[in-house]
């Protein structure tokens, strides 16, 4: 049984918690069915405050495979926030109706906000530029998939590292394990903060940061792509002028190891180019229905870890 009663923080998830999950979302990816009803008549409420399609989308599958029934709002301007409601009201209320609970907000720490409030477990389905742990599930489940073991890698991380949530969370996933060896590839402006940094990286760490991809990629054994997030951008002059900073295409994948793997939590915007998609290193569409089972095992495990 993992040790959490919500999933707010990737930091919150211990090795053994994050190995549970890991081990049951792979016996989910090689036998769904097996699953299918598991959360019979139970209910997924879905509070998006902020956009998405894949992690909306991911979780509602996840509890219909598990037999469960969806409820929530993918637009809040349709619900009564917009008459004033408190986010601790929104959830409490729909923590009357629903069983389990995942939320993505714009502001940081809204799902601990939430968690403080609401009758049911919570799932941080992105607070902000602060955390996106089921982000990190789906990444960790992926490249257990690819690599024989989850320690001893070079991981390049590519792109904007400052706003990206989904880098920090796996960052301290990853440094769980043995011996891995960052590099972190961004322009000076979008660099991992300080914080970040002092929260994830120790005095057993190594890391480099480079501004150049061409001049690491023969280096990465896991290649992290991330897009620039032009929503949280104050400035667009800024965003315009970053936008385009990296391009992985063809001709840079020639460089790079044949047992690299090009991840990507999307959506992407121009950072890979479509004709990297066929190449078999890219897996990150692959890492979208990971994306799926990992949701499935970590309803699984919640909603075990609170009926306990
Ligand atoms: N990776 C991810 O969080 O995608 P969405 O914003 O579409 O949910």
């Amino acid at each position: 049984m993992i040790s959490i009663k919500n999933l707010l923080n990737s930091h919150d998830l211990s090795k053994e918690d994050l190995l549970e999950i890991i081990e049951l979302g792979n016996d989910i990816y090689k036998s769904p069915t097996d699953f299918s009803h598991y959360a019979d008549g139970k209910i997924l409420g879905t509070l998006f405050f902020e956009p998405s399609t894949r992690t909306r989308l991911s979780f509602e599958s996840a509890m219909l495979r598990l037999g469960g029934s969806v409820i929530g709002f993918s637009d809040s301007s349709n619900s009564s926030t917009t008459k004033g409601e408190s986010l601790q009201d929104t959830v409490r209320t729909v923590s009357q109706y629903a069983d389990i609970i995942a939320m993505r907000h714009p502001q940081e720490g809204a799902a601990y906000l939430a968690s403080l409030a609401a009758d049911c477990p919570i799932i941080n389905a992105g607070d902000g530029g602060h955390q996106h742990p089921t982000q990190t599930l789906t990444d960790i489940l992926t490249i257990s998939n690819y690599k024989e073991s989850l320690d001893n890698h070079v991981i390049g991380i590519c792109g904007d590292l400052k706003y990206g949530r989904t880098v920090h969370s796996l960052i301290k996933v990853l440094n769980l394990f043995s011996n891995n060896k960052f590099i972190l590839i961004s322009p000076d402006e979008l660099k991992l903060p300080q914080y970040v940094k002092e929260e994830v990286f120790d005095e057993n760490n190594e890391y480099e940061e480079v501004r150049s991809l061409d001049a690491v990629i023969d280096k990465i054994d896991i290649l992290y792509m991330t897009r620039i997030q032009k929503e949280r951008f104050y400035s667009d002059a800024q965003y315009t002028r970053l936008k385009d900073s990296y391009l992985l295409n063809k001709e840079k994948m020639s460089q790079a190891r044949e047992d690299m793997i090009v991840l990507h939590p999307l959506p992407r915007v121009n950072e890979i180019a479509k004709e990297v998609d066929r190449d078999p290193r890219a897996v990150y569409f692959q890492q979208v229905k990971f994306g799926m089972y990992v949701r499935m095992a970590l309803i699984i495990k919640l909603l075990e870890a609170n009926n306990a």
